[in-house]
């Protein structure tokens, strides 16, 4: 391991020096950046904006032409800061220590991957896990994903996103933590501080980074990199609050974004970059392009040439450039030429190196290589057990009619139906990091642990052909072979368990849909299996909300299960068993049909929000208007009640609602008190509600709680047009439930 010395000599002097590996002991980072800031070239400065995909096989021999052979090249004159998609000790140290013994000044590399919801032990998709409202828990998940990645060298992760998204059209719902700000930024901030822990320098935890800034969430018809536009009110009130809420949270990077906002796309956006990231929000950390979103900017017909590109993005902020090599090749040029300045290279420059110092990555820039970690952490049973437990609190008991869950554990003749609960890759779901294939337990293997009564028929395939590259040619919307044989044997059973869903591959980026119903034949199967046998307890598996009105009408039970990563089964199982009471509620409104899409529980009141009459009021002639399910819904094996709603508004800065929750049914549950508020009069309009709390906790049978809130100017207040944020005085409704449309309601006077 080469150790870095400090050199205690003028800054001339240090110029003239080649190879000088310059770091001070006893200097805060600043002061360290500035030195190295100092000796470094354009060129060198420019390269430590530049970032490169993996791009040939390491441990293989150095490559000798074309692209590959370039970057090669450039790695060694020190032209690249970092690298994406390289992992394993091996992998990284031999990439690292090319760069630290062969460049010039010998800077560390970061290393960055896609480590969403898990590295090799995966865990619920990120829209899964924010269905549970366990902050320490979505915190503990985040953390041993931190651990297995940085066990295999990486320092760096592209997580978490915090886009806020009310369109389930949008393949990248099951990538955030759905449709309210305040809970988004609660969860944001746990991921956060389960990435990076106390200290972002310690061996086993990585660099976050907050995605996608800003408003990618919010694509225009759900298609993933369309336009968005969206107003003030939106973008100050329902975009920004996460990334604010992580960055105050010293979140190290944030990523920009592929889209156009109001007409700017977001890697050449500085009202975004500069003026509210760096200026009005104080982010000290790094801004990285999305990948090639520089390059994008010539389609979107914002920059004319990749050149035109470099100058746009330096000069609006984007600091490092992913994949679009137009800093690499054209910054120097333009620095040159007068049109970007060269303090804003050094701007640039210094975030970077002050992440990497964070990182440790100057004490050490093989911190994260450590064999021995390597073998022992990854897929280790610890994160097994975290991922279960986390995939529990992640299931959401939707309805449950007839109390036909839990299943008694001598239940006889129990069919499972569905390509999905065969299934071990599905629940792996998108972005599966470095998952081994087929590594999931499925439904049916966690439910024969159990129950030795248990049968299973496919019935039918959710796809045909490639997983990877879903389109509507593989969905299975023919192939109904598989049909008979599931009738026939949900004939003679007692109960059904039927999986049905969508492919663990048929959300995530550039998975946008049109259609929200049960994929292919699956809805058909349902309805054929429900003519023979009604006793059905329908388990989606799913990477966003889907339209399921025949069910809700139709199916006495259902659970949302979304994909639930390498423990999905056995966390199935031990709820449908009764052994783990569900707890979990959604983040995202299911719509009754997609066409009431965005949908979303924090809308604003029409001037006509009631029926007036026949006609002339604010709904659709074919459909309600309400959803399927709420935001916040979700049941229990239990019941709560809630009762004496108590407000203290007597001090206008600390506003203290509560109420009692009691346990009425007969098991031990975990319910999520949820906290709304609706501001009835203000100078830009609120919606008709807003989460401003929540707390989970477990009450046994007849125990009861009193959950307190408490309301700030903080809870209170919102951005205005300009972005200031302001409180108002005026009546305030309040609202404490078991979901966003169930609970008991008062109101207070603010002075
Ligand atoms: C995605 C990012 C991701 C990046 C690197 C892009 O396509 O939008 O979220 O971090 O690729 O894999």
């Amino acid at each position: 391991m080469k150790k870095y010395q400090f050199i205690l000599v003028p800054v001339l002097i240090l110029a003239l020096m080649t190879n000088v590996k310059l770091i001070g002991q006893n200097r805060t980072i600043e002061e360290k950046v500035d030195s190295l800031l100092a000796i470094m070239t354009l060129e060198e400065k420019i390269g430590q904006m530049n970032q490169y995909n993996g791009f040939w096989e390491v441990t293989g021999p150095a490559p000798e032409e074309g692209d590959a052979k370039q970057k090669y090249e450039h790695l060694k004159k020190g032209l690249v800061g970092s690298v994406l998609n390289v992992k394993g000790v091996d992998e990284v140290r031999k990439l690292q220590e090319l760069v630290v013994s062969e460049s010039r000044l010998g800077i560390p590399l970061i290393f960055g991957y896609d480590v969403i919801h898990g590295h090799r032990t995966m865990a619920p998709i990120p829209l899964g896990e924010s269905a549970s409202w366990d902050l320490k828990a979505i915190e503990k998940s985040a953390r041993v994903a931190a651990i297995e990645a940085s066990s295999v060298g990486l320092n760096w992760t592209f997580a978490p996103m915090v886009d806020i998204s009310r369109d389930a059209r949008w393949g990248r719902v099951m990538e955030g933590a759905g449709e309210d700000p305040f809970l988004g930024s609660k969860i944001g901030i746990a991921r956060v501080k389960g990435f990076q822990g106390d200290d972002v320098s310690a061996y086993n935890t990585i660099a976050a980074c907050a995605k996608h800034f800003a408003g990618y969430g919010f694509s225009e018809s759900g298609k993933d990199y369309n336009t968005v536009d969206v107003g003030t009110s939106t973008l100050y009130n329902i975009i920004f609050p996460p990334f604010k809420a992580i960055v105050d949270h010293d979140v190290k990077t944030v990523m920009n974004s592929f889209n156009i906002l109001n007409g700017i796309p977001a890697t050449g956006n500085s009202f975004l970059q500069r003026d509210v990231l760096k200026e009005k929000w104080a982010f000290d950390g790094f801004i990285i392009s999305d990948w090639g979103s520089g390059f994008e900017m010539i389609a979107h017909g914002f920059a004319k040439d990749l050149k035109h590109v470099a100058e746009l993005a330096a000069n609006a902020g984007s600091d490092m450039d992913m994949e679009s090599s137009a800093y690499v090749k054209h910054l120097k040029t333009v620095v040159e030429e007068g049109k970007v300045d060269i303090r804003k290279i050094d701007d640039a420059v210094r975030r970077i190196l002050k992440v990497k110092y964070e990182l440790g990555l100057f004490d050490d820039p093989y911190r994260y290589c450590n064999e021995k970690r390597e073998s022992e952490l990854i897929g280790h049973k610890d994160h097994h057990d975290a991922v279960l437990e986390m995939a529990k609190k992640s299931i959401v008991l939707l309805k449950n009619e007839g109390q036909l869950l839990p299943l008694a554990k001598n239940q006889k003749r129990i069919a499972v139906i569905g390509a999905l609960a065969a299934d071990k890759n599905s629940p792996l779901g998108s972005w599966r990091a470095d998952a081994i294939e087929n590594s999931a337990i499925s439904v049916l293997e966690g439910l024969e642990k159990y129950s030795k009564n248990i049968t299973y028929a496919k019935g039918a395939d959710v796809i045909t052909g490639s997983a990877t590259f879903i389109n509507e040619l593989t969905i299975n919307k023919t192939d109904r072979s598989g049909f008979q044989e599931a009738i026939t044997l949900a004939k003679t059973s007692e109960k059904v368990i039927l999986v049905l869903g969508e492919h663990g591959f048929q959300s995530g980026e550039g998975r946008s849909q049109v259609n929200l119903d049960l994929p292919g034949v699956q809805q058909e199967l349902l309805e054929e299996i429900y003519k023979v046998n009604q006793n059905i307890v329908l388990v989606l598996m799913n990477g966003r909300p889907l339209t399921i009105p025949w069910a809700e009408e139709h199916i006495p039970t259902i659970l949302e299960t979304w994909h639930l990563g390498n423990q999905s089964g056995n966390a199935i199982a031990q709820v449908l068993f009764g052994d783990y009471n569900p707890s979990g509620k959604l983040p995202m409104t299911f719509p009754r049909n997609v066409g009431q899409v965005p949908i979303y529980y924090n809308y604003f009141n029409t001037g006509r929000p009631g029926p007036i009459d026949l006609v002339f009021w604010a709904h659709y002639t074919d459909e309600k208007n309400d959803p399927l399910y709420p935001f916040g819904h979700g049941l229990s094996y239990t019941e709560f009640e809630y009762t004496n709603l108590q407000i203290d508004a007597s001090d206008n800065n600390v506003i203290k609602v509560g109420v009692t929750v009691k346990n009425i049914g007969k098991v031990t549950g975990e319910e999520v008190a949820q906290l709304y508020i609706r501001d009835k009069v203000a100078s830009v309009v609120r919606p008709v509600k807003e989460l401003k709390g929540f707390e989970k906790f477990s009450l046994e049978p007849n125990e009861s709680k009193h959950v307190e809130f408490t309301l700030t100017s903080k809870e209170l207040g919102f951005y205005d047009q300009e972005g200031n944020f302001i409180v108002e005085s005026g009546t305030f409704d309040v609202m404490i439930g078991t979901s966003s449309q169930k609970g008991l309601t008062g109101s207070f006077e603010r002075q």
